[in-house]
């Protein structure tokens, strides 16, 4: 869906490039996640995508054609969800809704998505008085209105309570069912874990990993087993490599011991964040 190469990106009044000659591509009906610490420019990537920021360097392909010779079409294949919801406040959801849809060619019914989303019986209120989450829901209706072929959603579930992250991280797979394409930030590792195809990790501009959270946690992970049994009243821990496990010593445990954990050496993404982006705990 898009091939990047070598893409640099300069705010114009800041020193250096805040996005530093990174490449990637997102494939068609993948949800590609971007990770990274807060300020290393993961909206900033999301922006220059979808041509809010034109001035890049390097080379943006969309659908096999350079991003920069596409105009108002573009708009008509993708949803955008920003990080700030945005909507006209004195306007109710509905007029805001009603607004956008004049934007767009093909465009959907709003109500089942209303409703879904749990917003249908609070429709008619102003989205000024919506509570922040209520925003963020009317904000993801918005990014579907037009029915678009890509979806890009900056910390989605950000504010959302578990039951309304839910609903949403639902949809999202289901578009993604449908074949929709996705390009999402998220600070939330277990977001990432749910709906993620793969994902790639932006430090200070620059891009340290693209896998898929199964094959990181694997070149993260320790391939070990670690085994917690009982002994003369006493708990004993013992790990075990992949390969000690092939050996009788492990199995004879097993059989002979009170075992009361067994953990896989598994890490976990947020495990991997900090590795991958050097963050420690305490700076
Ligand atoms: N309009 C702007 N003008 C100048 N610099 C900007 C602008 N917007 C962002 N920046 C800078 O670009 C860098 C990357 O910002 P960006 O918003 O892309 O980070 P992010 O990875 O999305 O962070 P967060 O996780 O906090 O949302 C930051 O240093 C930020 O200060
Ligand atoms: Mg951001």
């Amino acid at each position: 869906m898009f091939n990047v190469k070598n893409l640099s990106y300069q705010y114009p009044k800041s020193k250096g490039n805040t996005i530093d000659g990174i490449d990637f591509e997102i494939k068609e009906g993948e949800i590609f996640g971007f990770l990274g610490p807060s300020g290393a420019g993961k909206s900033t990537t999301q922006k220059v995508l979808i041509k809010l920021l034109p001035n890049y360097q390097g080379e943006i392909e969309y659908k096999g054609k350079s991003l920069a010779s596409y105009h108002d079409e573009f708009y008509e294949d993708i949803g955008v969800s920003f990080e700030m919801p945005i909507s006209f406040s004195k306007l109710t959801a509905m007029e805001n809704l009603a607004f956008f849809k004049k934007l767009y060619k093909n465009t959907v019914d709003v109500e089942p998505l209303l409703k879904r989303v749990g917003l249908w019986e609070d429709r008619n209120k102003k989205a000024g008085e919506y509570s922040k989450g209520m925003k963020i829901r009317l904000n993801f209706v918005r990014a579907l209105i037009n029915n678009p072929k890509m979806l890009f959603l900056d910390e989605p579930t950000n504010g959302l309570d578990p039951v309304n992250a839910r609903i949403m991280k639902d949809m999202v797979l289901e578009f993604k069912q449908q074949g929709g394409t996705v390009f999402l930030t998220s600070h939330i590792m277990s977001d990432i874990e749910q709906l993620c195809d793969r994902v790639a990790f932006i430090v200070d501009g620059k891009l340290k990993e693209i896998d898929s959270p199964r094959n990181l946690k694997l070149k993260y992970g320790k391939r070990s087993v670690k085994i917690e049994y009982k002994e003369a009243g006493n708990l004993i821990s013992k790990e075990f490599s992949m390969e000690e496990i092939k050996q009788p010593e492990f199995c004879q445990l097993l059989q002979s011991k009170e075992v009361e954990t067994i953990h896989s050496g598994e890490t976990t993404l947020e495990e991997i964040f900090i590795k991958v982006t050097g963050v420690g705990l305490n700076g």
